[in-house]
């Protein structure tokens, strides 16, 4: 079988912290991928710290939400990190999202679909009048046409998206059996979004908190 492929979320501005996690996901019987978001990535030593890994999957998880010209302008200059993957939100546009693939050549370009964080009733609060499953299965579709690489949703989505989508479902929202849902709010268990269909699984702070040795370990028994 396939190993399973999780990104863990280095969401800290501590480098020690960062190098612990990947000391111990080392020689696990799991793929990992490190993904780094806005905190890290806007501290003073996060960058000059991403561009000494090496031989390791790097996910840039910039969330970029521009009009097209610094959509593209934004992965240009991050060229020289030679990441692995790279983040967009999908409510950029169409022209937003094909200018940014234009320019991403090596890097996959992911499109972010609704938030995790978000339910029906935040949605209503932004002002959208589509529902979470409407509103994911359209950008899915854009995602499609731009030509994308991968997309991020929650794993409730996954079978939704794979209608439209045909490559990589990275999704967050994840949970440990027990572990609290904190700010998220359309969650699953990673042996469920496997399940469902899930390319890779991006998991921060059920991993992240506490003893990591530990928690990876619960990871590898939940998903036997
Ligand atoms: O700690 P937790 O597992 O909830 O962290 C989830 C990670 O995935 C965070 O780094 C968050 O920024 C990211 N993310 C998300 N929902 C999305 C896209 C990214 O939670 N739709």
């Amino acid at each position: 079988m396939k190993k399973p492929k999780i990104f863990i979320a280095c969401d800290t501005t501590n480098l020690k912290k960062v190098n612990r996690i990947i000391e111990e996901t080392k020689n696990s019987k799991l793929i990992f991928g490190y993904k780094f978001g806005l905190e890290f990535l806007n501290s003073k030593k996060g960058r000059n710290f991403i561009s000494k890994l090496k031989k390791k999957i790097v996910f840039g998880d910039y969330k970029i939400a521009d009009i097209p010209n610094t959509s593209a302008s934004a992965i240009k200059a991050v060229k020289d990190l030679k990441l692995n993957y790279i983040t967009i939100h999908i409510s950029s546009g169409l022209k937003a999202l094909e200018a940014a693939k234009k320019v991403s050549g090596k890097t996959k370009l992911i499109g972010v679909t609704i938030l995790t964080s978000l339910d029906n009733k935040a949605l209503k609060e932004i002002g959208y009048n589509k529902d979470v499953k409407k509103l994911v299965l359209k950008q899915a579709k854009l995602a499609s046409k731009a030509k994308l690489d991968a997309i991020v949703c929650s794993p409730l989505e996954i079978k939704l998206v794979k209608k439209v989508f045909k490559k990589e479902i990275i999704t967050p929202g994840i949970r440990l059996p027990g572990d609290k849902k904190g700010d998220q709010s359309r969650v699953m268990t990673p042996k469920l979004a496997f399940k469902n269909g899930a390319s890779a699984l991006v998991i921060g702070r059920s991993l992240t908190k506490g003893n990591i040795k530990n928690n990876i370990q619960k990871l590898i028994r939940e998903l036997k």
